[in-house]
């Protein structure tokens, strides 16, 4: 019997393509999505790239805080695990509006652990963020490395893994994997789904794709002073399908032993890349001149800030997983990354919507 995912905030940039390899990897996936960010049409699109696959998959739309849905659903459904990727994750405006995100994320991350309790589903992978690492004192980041949240939405990721170690510290019976993504950047290698962000995108790479496609005149840099090889930021770039299989070989790891605890590792590739070198490559990948405006530091913005893999490397064993690659890190570098995001744009510029579906009308 094919074991039966629950994913949270599956509509969404990651989790539509972790729901894509999850679903090739023969997993049974049922999501729960309140649309809020995101939209149905990347799981209908994800149903047809799956092929035969695609029927292994279901859609709710949740709220994660409406308990009563949320108990059906576990009523209907045993499920083996749950891949929780549901929140809000807009840094600025987590500083506007506190609340919403303390009452989104905070709220509908415990109803969410309630309901998993009472049904008896206790294996939890959860979508934490780098942003936990702060502006680290050094690179690479370790998993051990002191943490720290300059904004709400920063601290509604701490908050998530403290409540997550401490429940397995009062029940052993919880088996929990924390991921602390990098930078999730590029698409989907059949240009079917990809990052389709709402109003002006925060990130770099939608903001650069968007400038490619002729939605936005030119790419503000926030800050060429830094102490790095050209002065601009330096992050840690994966490819969003290689930040997928890591959901997959984690989910693996839950079933593999009972013993997991909570554990936490990142997933990035452990490179860093400077903001015009970005740039530079998705000029090469797309062949379109990316404008740019320098601009001031952007608040709470990091220097320099790149992952340690090797514990992920050794106890994901992300090659157990996929086996026929051979490979046990990400495969992507950010020519792929690039290509791919470039794929997508090209072929999708308005996202998932048309030119005058705009949800927002600032944009
Ligand atoms: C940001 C968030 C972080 C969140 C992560 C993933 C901030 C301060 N941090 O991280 O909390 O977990 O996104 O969603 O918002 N840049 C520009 N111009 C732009 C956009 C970005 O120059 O229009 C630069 C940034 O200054 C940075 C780099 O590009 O040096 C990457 O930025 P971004 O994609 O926003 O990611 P993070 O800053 O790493």
């Amino acid at each position: 019997m094919a074991k039966k995912i629950l994913v949270t905030g599956g509509a969404g940039y990651i989790g539509s393509h972790t729901v894509m390899q999850l679903l090739l990897a023969g997993f049974s996936v049922s999501v729960v999505d309140n649309l809020d960010n995101s939209s149905e049409a990347s799981l209908e699109r994800v149903a047809e790239l799956a092929g035969d696959c695609g029927k292994n998959m279901t859609f709710h739309k949740i709220d994660l805080r409406d308990r009563d849905a949320l108990k059906k659903l576990f009523a209907t459904t045993k499920f083996d695990a749950v891949i929780h990727f549901a929140g809000l994750k807009a840094v600025g405006e987590s500083v506007q509006k506190p609340l919403l995100y303390y009452n989104n994320n905070i709220i509908g991350t415990i109803i969410l652990l309630e309901t998993m309790a009472e049904h008896g589903c206790k294996k939890l992978v959860f979508s934490s963020s780098a942003t936990v690492y702060g502006w680290p004192k050094e690179v690479p980041c370790t998993e051990e490395f002191p943490l720290c949240a300059t904004n709400p939405y920063g601290r509604t990721k701490l908050m998530i893994e403290e409540i997550c170690r401490d429940i397995q510290l009062g029940d052993s019976e919880w088996d929990i994997v924390l991921l602390r993504y990098f930078n999730p950047v590029g698409a989907h290698p059949s240009g079917f789904i990809g990052e389709d962000p709402r109003g002006i995108p925060n990130n770099l790479m939608p903001f650069v794709q968007q400038v490619a496609v002729g939605r936005r005149p030119a790419l503000t840099v926030f800050g060429n002073d830094y102490s790095t090889k050209d002065g601009t930021g330096v992050r840690d770039y994966i490819h969003v399908v290689d930040l997928a299989d890591g959901h997959i070989a984690a989910v693996e790891k839950l079933f593999r032993s009972n013993k997991t605890g909570c554990d936490v590792y990142n997933l990035g590739t452990g490179k860093g890349t400077s903001v015009l070198e970005m740039v530079e490559a998705f000029e090469k990948a797309s062949g379109k001149k990316i404008p740019l405006v320098m601009a001031g530091r952007r608040p709470g913005d990091s220097e320099t800030v790149y992952a340690s893999t090797s514990k992920a490397e050794k106890e994901l064993n992300w090659k157990y997983v996929f086996v026929s690659y051979y490979y046990c890190r990400a495969k992507y570098g950010i020519e792929e990354m690039c290509r791919d995001q470039w794929n997508w744009a090209s072929k999708n510029p308005w996202g998932y919507g048309k030119p005058n579906e705009s949800a927002d009308p600032s944009t």
